[in-house]
């Protein structure tokens, strides 16, 4: 099934003009060299329209990290709707960041909102889903994984899920260094893959699962290694361009083995 590589860079709280510049004039320098795999940048979003202008020549997609869950625009101070992240040149968004969920209360029925909003809005939402250490020492991992799928499946119905991009990004190995293991990442993105084709087979296999939690350039290739892995959705490492760049190419190397 060649569902093809995605990596993705979540920039989060980070930057300045004058350093994001940096970061993608060295990105598109460097992307050229992984044709065979998609990359997106989600740069926080007063810099998504100047990203963009670095990004004209470039095939290296534009995303924003959150929108409004609101179905129309009007006095909701601070948000950002989906036609706004269009309009700057986004094509998707991260939607249920665990952050989102843990530091800002988006519960389930929230996020599903905010997926509904993102491809209403013509975006591309990338679903982040994925359980805390406690939740995992407890052996509840594939519990809520379940539930905030259900959540969005309920919401959006399964066949959402053909443009549509899943993020599992266990709590624990966010920004902690502590990577799930090549078994742990496998085995839960199995899991959701059959939670998908509980609903829709055809959708489960083509659906993009992606990895991230600490990911970084000595792990990558091994990770992406993994039959459910599709990718990886990048913190701390895609805020340095050669990081994220070798990241890209461990996943160009798999995905140029899967088109030859
Ligand atoms: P990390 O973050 O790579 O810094 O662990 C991943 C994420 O939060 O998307």
């Amino acid at each position: 099934m060649a569902r093809g590589y995605l990596v993705a860079g979540n920039w989060k709280m980070n930057g300045s003009a004058a350093s994001n510049a940096a970061l993608l004039e060295g990105l598109v320098r460097g992307v050229s060299e992984c044709p065979a795999i998609d990359v997106l940048v989600c740069p926080p979003s007063v810099y998504l329209d100047s990203a963009r202008r670095h990004l004209s020549a470039s095939p290296i997609a534009l995303g924003g990290q959150n929108l409004s869950d609101q179905p129309q625009q009007g006095a909701f101070t601070g948000e950002i709707d989906a036609s706004m992240l269009r309009d700057v040149g986004c094509g998707y968004v991260l939607v249920g960041h665990s952050e989102r969920r843990t530091l800002y209360g988006e519960d389930d029925a929230c996020v599903a909102r905010k997926y509904l909003q993102a491809q209403a809005g013509g975006l591309i939402p990338v679903l982040c889903i994925g359980e805390t250490l406690a939740e995992r020492e407890s052996e509840q991992t594939e519990a809520v994984l379940a539930r905030q799928l259900d959540a969005v499946i309920a919401a959006a119905g399964v066949r959402s899920f053909i443009n549509a991009v899943i993020a599992y990004e266990p709590v624990w190995a966010i920004g902690t260094g502590r990577t799930a293991s090549v078994e742990q990442a496998q085995a839960a993105h199995a899991f959701i893959r059959g939670v998908i084709a509980k609903n829709d087979v055809k959708i489960s296999n083509s659906v993009r699962l992606l990895y991230g939690g600490s990911v970084k350039a000595d792990n990558a290739a091994s990770l992406f290694s993994c039959e459910d892995v599709d990718g990886g959705l990048i913190g701390g490492a895609s805020l340095k361009a050669p990081e994220f760049l070798a990241i890209c190419a461990a996943a160009q190397v798999l995905a140029a083995a899967q088109d030859a």
